[in-house]
C-alpha cells in the first residue's frame, strides 16, 4: 500500500508482517518465549489515564526538547536495532537519513548490518547519534571499537546489561538463518546449529556474560564521552546506576526479547517514581519498549522521562526506505503535538506527573 495510507505504527507493523520474508519478519517481531512482556509493554499504556487541564491557549505548540546535553527534535530516538539491512537494503543508512529533517537521534547498535563509518556520513556533523555497545568476551576489541566510535564524532554510548545471554526466541529458532548475514562492528556470522537458526542466538555468542558493575571503570577510562546503561529493570538498579555516576538510564526489557515476564517499561517507571524519585535529578532517564503512539510518549515524559527509544516501529517504517522513516517520524510528532495540545500544554518544560491518573496502576 502507498505510504499516505499508512496513518498510525501499527499500519507499519501489519503491512511488515504480510511483506517482510519469513525469517525477518520472525527475527523482527519475535520476543522471548511466551511474548508477554513484548505484548505488555504496548497494553500497559492503556490502563494509564489523562487527566487534561483545559481551557488554555494551546495555539503554538512545540514538541523540541534536549538529551545528554545536544537540543533534539522530538523527545524520542531510535532504539539500536540489529541489522537492518534485512528489511531493506538502505538499513541503517536510511534510518539516519530518515532522521535528519526532524532532528532524531539515532543509536548505532554493535550488530548494525553497515559498520558506524558508513551510517554516521549519511546525517550532517550536527546530527545526534549514539553508539550500543555489547561488551566483548575480548575487551581489547571493544577498546578498539570504541576509539573508533568516538573518532567519528560520537560522544554518547549506550551500554546495554540485559542480555548478557540471549533470550529464548522460538519464532526465530524456527525459521532457518542465510548464512550470508553478517554484523561488521562485531564480526559475527549468522548460522544454523542443532538448536535451529536463531539470529539473536547465535550472533550473539561474543558478548561477555561476565561483564559487571565492577568494569564501569575500565568503561570510564577507555570512554571519556557520555555513558548511558540501557536495560535497567528495577529501581534498585536505577539507583545504582545515579551512585555511579552514569549519565543516563534506559528503562527497557530489550521489547522483551530476553527474559518473558520481566516487568513492562512503563511499570519500572512508574516503580522509580515510588522508590527512587531521587534519580530524575542525578540522571535522565529514557524508557523503551511498547511505545506506539504520541500518548504513549507523553504519558512516559509526564512521568518524569527525558525521552523514548523505539525499536521495531522504526524497522517497519523502514520498510519504505528512508521516506518510511521520516513518515513514521511525522506521524509521531502529530500525535504527540496533538495530544500535548488536548492536555492542556504547550511545551515539554509544563510536563509533570499531574498530568496523569495512575490510579488503575498503583496497586502494581
Ligand atoms: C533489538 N534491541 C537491541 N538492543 C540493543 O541494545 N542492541 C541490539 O543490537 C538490539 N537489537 C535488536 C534487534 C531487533 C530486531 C529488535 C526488535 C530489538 C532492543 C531495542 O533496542 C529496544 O530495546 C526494543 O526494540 C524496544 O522495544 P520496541 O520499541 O521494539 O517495542
Amino acid at each position: 500500500p502507498p505510504l499516505h495510507t499508512i496513518l498510525n505504527s501499527r499500519d507499519f507493523e501489519e503491512v511488515a508482517s504480510r511483506t517482510l520474508d519469513a525469517k525477518t519478519w520472525a527475527f523482527y517481531s519475535s520476543a522471548a518465549t511466551d511474548c508477554v512482556t513484548r505484548d505488555a509493554n504496548k497494553s500497559l499504556f492503556e490502563r494509564l489515564w489523562f487527566r487534561p487541564r483545559l481551557f488554555r491557549n494551546v495555539r503554538d505548540v512545540s514538541a523540541k526538547t534536549r538529551m545528554l546535553g545536544r537540543e533534539i527534535g522530538l523527545p524520542l530516538f531510535v532504539s539500536p536495532a540489529a541489522m537492518a539491512k534485512m528489511v531493506n537494503p538502505e538499513g541503517e543508512k536510511g534510518i539516519a537519513k530518515g532522521c535528519v529533517d526532524a532532528g532524531v537521534p539515532q543509536c548505532i547498535s554493535t550488530n548494525a548490518s553497515y559498520p558506524i563509518e558508513e551510517i554516521v556520513p549519511c546525517a550532517p556533523k550536527s546530527h545526534p547519534f549514539f553508539f550500543q555497545l555489547y561488551v566483548n568476551k575480548d575487551r581489547s576489541k571493544s577498546e578498539t571499537l570504541l576509539k573508533h566510535v568516538r573518532s567519528l564524532g560520537v560522544d554518547a554510548i549506550f551500554v546495554t546489561i540485559d542480555a548478557p545471554v540471549p533470550g529464548k526466541r522460538e519464532a526465530d529458532e524456527r525459521v532457518r538463518a542465510d548464512e550470508s548475514l553478517a554484523t561488521p562492528m562485531s564480526g559475527a556470522k549468522a548460522t544454523n546449529d542443532k538448536k535451529g537458526g536463531g539470529l539473536g542466538r547465535v550472533m550473539a555468542s561474543y558478548i561477555d556474560p561476565a561483564f559487571t558493575w565492577e568494569d564501569l571503570p575500565w568503561l570510564k577510562r577507555c570512554w571519556k564521552g557520555k555513558i548511558v546503561v540501557k536495560g535497567v529493570q528495577s529501581a534498585a538498579d536505577a539507583r545504582r546506576c545515579a551512585e555511579e555516576g552514569v549519565d543516563g538510564i534506559v528503562l527497557s526489557n530489550h521489547g522483551g526479547r530476553n527474559l518473558d515476564t520481566s516487568p513492562p517499561t512503563l511499570m519500572m517507571l512508574l516503580e522509580c517514581h515510588r522508590l527512587c524519585p531521587e534519580i530524575f535529578s542525578k540522571l535522565e532517564v529514557y524508557v523503551d519498549g511498547g511505545i506506539r503512539r504520541g500518548t504513549d510518549i507523553l504519558k512516559c515524559l509526564c512521568l518524569g522521562a527525558t525521552a523514548v527509544g523505539l525499536g521495531r516501529p522504526f524497522l517497519y517504517a523502514l520498510n519504505y526506505g528512508q521516506k518510511g522513516v521520516e513518515h513514521c517520524i511525522d506521524i509521531l510528532r502529530d500525535e504527540l503535538e496533538t495530544s500535548m495540545r488536548l492536555i492542556g500544554i504547550t511545551d515539554l518544560s509544563q510536563v509533570r506527573p499531574g498530568l496523569v491518573n495512575t490510579a488503575a496502576v498503583d496497586h502494581l
